[in-house]
C-alpha cells in the first residue's frame, strides 16, 4: 500500500491519502486538546496508545457484528482504513453523569443511570459541536431517519459489548463518544476512534479517572493514567 498526499489534519490525527481511492491512513498524534482547541497540550505516548487501543477494540467489535472502517494496524502510530464520509454528528453514549451532563441538569457525578442514554452533537467547530436531536439533524440534512436509527442501534450495541470488556479489565465504562460515516456505496460503518481520548474510563474498584479528563482537568498522571488502561486492555485482549 502506497503512501500519498495528506488529506487533511485534525487535532489528534492525520489522514493520508493511498494508491487505492477506497482507503487511507491514518496517523495518529500526541497532540491533545480540549474545550474545543482552547487547551492545547501534548500526551507522550498518546498516538500509540490510541491507535492499537482504537484497532483492537474495533476488531473486538467487527466479531460482534458492527461494522467499521479498520483495515489492517500498519505500524505504532498508522492505521490502514475504509475511507469514509463522515457523517458530522458526535454521538454520545452514557452509563454515569459526568462532564457536560452533570453540568447540564444538575447531576453528581458518578450517579448511575438505569439505562443508558444517547445524545447527538452537531460536529462543527466553528459552532462549537452543539447539541441537537435527531429532528434537527434530519432537518439539517446531516443524516437520513434510517441512518440515524442504524446509528443509535450500533451505538447502543457498542455500549453493550465495551461495558463488558471493560468491566473484565476492571474498568468502569461511565460514557463515550461516537463516530459514523459512510462509504462509497452508502453503507454506515463505525470510524474514527475509541480511545482514552473519547471515553471516560474509571478504576471499577477505586473511581480513579483513566482518560482524557485528567488533561482536561490539570489532574496530573495523564501519561500513567493512558499507559494503565492499555496494560489492563492488553492483558485481557
Ligand atoms: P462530555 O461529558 O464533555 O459531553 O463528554 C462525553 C464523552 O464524549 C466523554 O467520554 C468525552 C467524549 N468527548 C469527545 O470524545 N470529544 C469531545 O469533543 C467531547 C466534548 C467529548
Ligand atoms: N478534543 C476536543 C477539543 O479539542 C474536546 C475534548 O475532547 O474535550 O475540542
Amino acid at each position: 500500500m502506497e503512501k500519498r498526499e495528506q488529506l487533511y489534519e485534525g487535532k489528534a490525527k492525520k489522514v493520508f491519502a493511498t494508491d487505492d481511492p477506497e482507503l487511507l491512513i491514518v496517523s495518529y498524534k500526541d497532540d491533545a486538546t480540549a474545550f474545543n482547541g482552547l487547551k492545547k497540550g501534548t500526551i507522550v505516548g498518546k498516538g500509540v496508545i490510541n491507535n492499537k487501543m482504537s484497532n483492537l477494540l474495533m476488531q473486538r467489535l467487527e466479531k460482534a457484528g458492527i461494522p467499521t472502517h479498520y483495515v489492517e494496524e500498519l505500524s505504532e502510530r498508522e492505521t490502514l482504513v475504509k475511507k469514509v464520509s463522515i457523517v458530522p454528528l458526535e454521538v454520545i453514549v452514557r452509563n454515569i453523569a459526568a462532564g457536560s451532563f452533570s453540568k447540564r441538569y444538575g447531576v453528581e457525578e458518578g450517579v448511575v443511570f438505569d439505562s443508558p442514554t444517547i445524545e447527538f452533537s452537531y460536529k462543527n467547530d466553528e459552532l462549537g459541536d452543539p447539541l441537537l436531536d435527531e429532528y434537527h439533524a434530519l432537518a439539517l440534512h446531516l443524516a437520513t431517519f434510517e441512518e440515524i436509527e442504524t446509528i443509535k442501534k450500533y451505538s447502543f450495541t457498542v455500549n453493550e459489548q465495551l461495558k463488558a470488556f471493560w468491566r473484565e479489565c476492571g474498568v468502569t465504562l461511565v460514557d463515550f463518544k461516537l463516530e459514523f460515516g459512510r462509504l462509497s456505496d452508502g453503507t454506515v460503518v463505525l470510524a474514527d476512534e475509541i480511545s482514552p481520548d473519547t471515553c471516560r474510563l474509571w478504576d471499577s474498584k477505586t473511581g480513579e479517572k483513566l482518560d482524557k479528563d485528567r488533561f482536561r482537568r490539570d489532574l496530573g498522571g495523564v501519561e500513567d493514567a493512558y499507559a494503565e488502561v492499555m496494560k489492563r486492555l492488553t492483558a485481557h485482549i
